[in-house]
């Protein structure tokens, strides 16, 4: 790949010929408002409000490549006004109760209004569209189309990722929405619930139902099945109350399945077993673990007394770590038995 030069507000900036003006400008530092632009996917050039004027004509710098020798003004009066018009267009018709809003404060598009500046007075004549009813049909995520800017990040990131195209832009101007096949509530559709939409949504369209912050985050292993995600378990009140993949992580690239993502719920349920449990009298009692470990050694003793070592087996588990999986295959093995297996199977 070939090096070029180009002059981004009279910087000379030396970039890759692959790049785009988005990503050569982001490289070095110098920042230019964008909303459907998202790193892990391609490019769409939707909403507008990353444009800038290369040589004289506004491009979608999202889009637009870079050349050798072209200039390029993030700012002045053409830029700036053709950027907050398309930012105006795009807030005219958001819900604007923002504190109650899961996305307060990580709002892309209260980045860039902030950026840009909006005139209160102008939205005041442009509002117009009626609120239209939350899709809250789904287990895990919230659709509330008031919020959503018709950014196509959701629609790209479900066809360009986990590749199930499960939703698509639907309707024309201004009932232009997004939708799933036949505009069924997002759980009857073909949603495979991986949440990858909800993660990369700017605003706040796509929420998680339970949206409650955490107070702080452990790095550690999604132990669901043998890929190993790395994920960070949020933490609330001394219980997971959210999971997002590490994107540092080279297994997952911070992407995660429905049950990595969502299925944490077993972790604080009362119903899980904490302490051992020993049936006396057809009734579980709970034990200690050295009285646990003391019968079930008495108990291996008796089968392999009576039948030999092949006859004892073991069953390991998916949720258990790789370490505690050797550990138990190796258990097995030393009482004679080659019968392992496990449920990790993908
Ligand atoms: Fe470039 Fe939306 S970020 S057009």
């Amino acid at each position: 790949m070939a090096e070029i030069q180009l002059y981004v507000d009279g910087r000379e900036l030396t970039v890759e010929d692959s790049k785009t003006i988005l990503e050569a400008a982001t490289e070095n530092g110098v920042y230019i408002p964008h909303l459907c632009h998202h790193s892990d996917l391609n490019p769409a050039g939707i909403c507008r409000v990353c444009l800038v004027e290369a040589d004289g004509i506004l491009v979608p710098s999202c889009r637009a490549p870079v050349a050798a020798g072209m200039v390029v003004k993030t700012g002045g009066d053409l830029v700036n006004k053709a950027r907050r018009l398309a930012v105006e267009l795009l807030v005219v018709n958001h819900h604007d109760d923002c504190l109650a809003c899961g996305k307060n404060n990580d709002c892309k598009l209260q980045e860039v209004a902030r950026y840009v500046g909006v005139d209160k007075e102008r939205l005041k004549r442009l509002r117009s569209r009626e609120l239209r009813p939350v899709d809250d049909s789904h287990p895990f995520i919230v659709r509330d189309y008031n919020k959503c800017v018709l950014c196509g990040i959701c629609v790209r990131t479900c066809d360009e990722i986990p590749c199930v195209e499960a939703i698509d832009f639907s309707f024309r101007g201004y009932d232009t929405k997004i939708s799933t096949l036949g505009d069924k509530p997002l759980q009857e559709s073909k949603c495979v619930s991986c949440g990858e939409c909800l993660v990369r949504c700017p605003v706040g369209a796509l929420l998680p139902k339970n949206g409650a912050q955490p107070a702080y985050e452990v790095k550690t292993v999604c132990s669901y099945c043998g890929c190993g995600c790395g994920i960070y378990l949020g933490v609330r009140d001394g219980k997971v109350a959210r999971v997002r993949g590490n994107q540092d992580s080279p297994v997952n690239d911070g992407e995660l399945c429905v049950k990595g993502r969502f299925g944490y719920s077993y972790i604080n349920h009362p119903d899980r077993l904490t302490t051992p449990l020993i049936k006396r009298n057809g009734k579980f009692e709970e034990a200690s673990w050295d009285e646990a470990l003391e019968l079930v050694t008495e108990k291996f003793q008796e089968v392999q007394n009576k039948y030999g070592a092949e006859s004892l087996g073991g069953l390991s588990s998916a949720r258990a770590t790789n370490e505690d999986n050797y550990l138990f295959q190796k258990l097995l093995r030393s009482l004679g038995s080659n019968s392992v297996d496990h449920c990790a199977r993908l």
